[in-house]
């Protein structure tokens, strides 16, 4: 009798492993390791074109960067928690090379990078998680496309500023979402935040008087 039970026991185990080894989402967690990184570089990038345009004299670019480099760095954090939900520590960001130049040629860069990460990488990567019936991880590249959307149009605008030699009339403050990073006008902001719903009594302020 004990060796029937013992038997059934090992047959239990045997199946919730195979089971586990089965179910993990591979592709989206390689995917989420390489969202991570490519976050944690954005952030360091943006954060590096943030001075340069100080030094400049592009203050309001310089904000922009700033509040963006924010948001990417959310981003990244959200990545790792979803890997930690799904058994995966990731450790320490591996932040890849990244050149850094004039204001106007760092905010073409920003529009290559948010433009790739846009169109090609996160597009891919939610395609995946839909495939593998992976949502923790959908969800978080959810969060960062939607939010990089926004910053290709806010990095085309400052762009177009430079071209002209005017940045006035670009928008001075912004506000940032902690829980997914969604960047926004300060005279654009709602109660709630339109991507997950945090209050904005929580947002992170990247202001004028800060400076
Ligand atoms: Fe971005
Ligand atoms: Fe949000």
């Amino acid at each position: 009798m004990k060796t029937i039970i013992r038997f059934a026991l090992l047959i239990a185990f045997a199946s919730i492993f195979t089971h586990c080894g089965t179910s993990k989402p591979k592709k989206s967690i390689e995917n989420l390791k390489t969202a991570f990184n490519s976050e944690s570089t954005a952030s360091s990038k943006y954060s590096k074109f943030a001075q340069v345009a100080l030094t400049e004299g592009f203050d309001t670019i310089a904000k922009l960067f700033d509040a963006v480099s924010k948001s990417e760095n959310i981003h990244a954090f959200n990545h790792g928690k979803a890997l930690e939900k799904l058994g995966v520590n990731v450790g320490i960001a591996e932040i890849g090379s990244f050149e850094v130049k004039t204001t106007i040629e760092n905010l073409q860069t920003a529009i290559n990078g948010e433009t790739y990460e846009m169109n090609t990488m996160y597009t891919g990567f939610i395609k995946t998680a839909e495939e593998e019936k992976a949502p923790v991880a959908g969800k978080s590249f959810t969060w960062a496309i939607d939010a990089e959307k926004k910053h290709l149009n806010y990095f085309r605008q400052a762009a177009a500023a430079v071209a002209l030699g005017n940045e006035t009339g670009l928008p001075v403050d912004w506000l940032v979402c902690p829980t997914c990073g969604n960047t926004i006008q300060f005279t654009d902001v709602k109660d709630l935040c339109d991507f997950c719903l945090t209050k904005k009594e929580n947002f992170i302020g990247f202001t004028e008087e800060q400076q």
